[in-house]
């Protein structure tokens, strides 16, 4: 494998990365009763998808009509990201557990991106990594705080 080929792998498993987030929050939205956890997956979701347009416009690997299709597949069945929802027995109840969940695994991606980022000589590639782990970076503050208020609120 030459190295634009790793390049285009690593862009093309980053995107399948972040339709695996979006259907993790997407999935959680669905799930949960609590509304203003609720929204905040669903905002998260949103953003997911974003980020995986953004892989995408650097992607040779599928055209358009192949990434809206892929896009709006659902949950990929080894998705690590969905295993983990599985191993919270009352989601509807479980927002707390979601968002801890969420916080682990946005840090990971933070890390990961980070590596691949470092790795990159293109300028245009490094850009959207670096564009992303910003956003995967706040995802993780919006979660922090949202769980500490919700926290607080719960245990009153
Ligand atoms: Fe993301």
């Amino acid at each position: 494998m030459n190295s634009n080929d790793a390049v285009q792998q690593a862009i093309y498993d980053s995107l399948l990365t972040e339709k695996d987030a979006m259907d993790f929050y997407r999935t959680a939205a669905l799930y949960v009763k609590n509304p203003d956890a609720r929204r905040m997956f669903e905002l998260l979701a949103k953003e997911e998808r974003e980020h995986a347009e953004w892989f995408h416009r650097i992607c040779n690997r599928i055209d358009l009509d192949e990434f809206l299709r892929l896009i709006d597949s659902g949950p990929s069945p080894d998705s690590s990201w969905l295993s983990r929802l599985d191993s919270i027995p009352d989601l509807e109840n479980g927002e707390l557990e979601v968002m801890k969940v969420a916080m682990r695994q946005e840090k990971d991606l933070e890390k990961e991106l980070q590596r691949i980022a470092d790795a990159t000589e293109d300028p245009d590639v490094r850009q959207i990594y670096e564009a992303n782990i910003a956003s995967t970076h706040r995802h993780f503050e919006m979660i922090s705080q949202e769980y500490n208020r919700l926290k607080e609120l719960l245990s009153l």
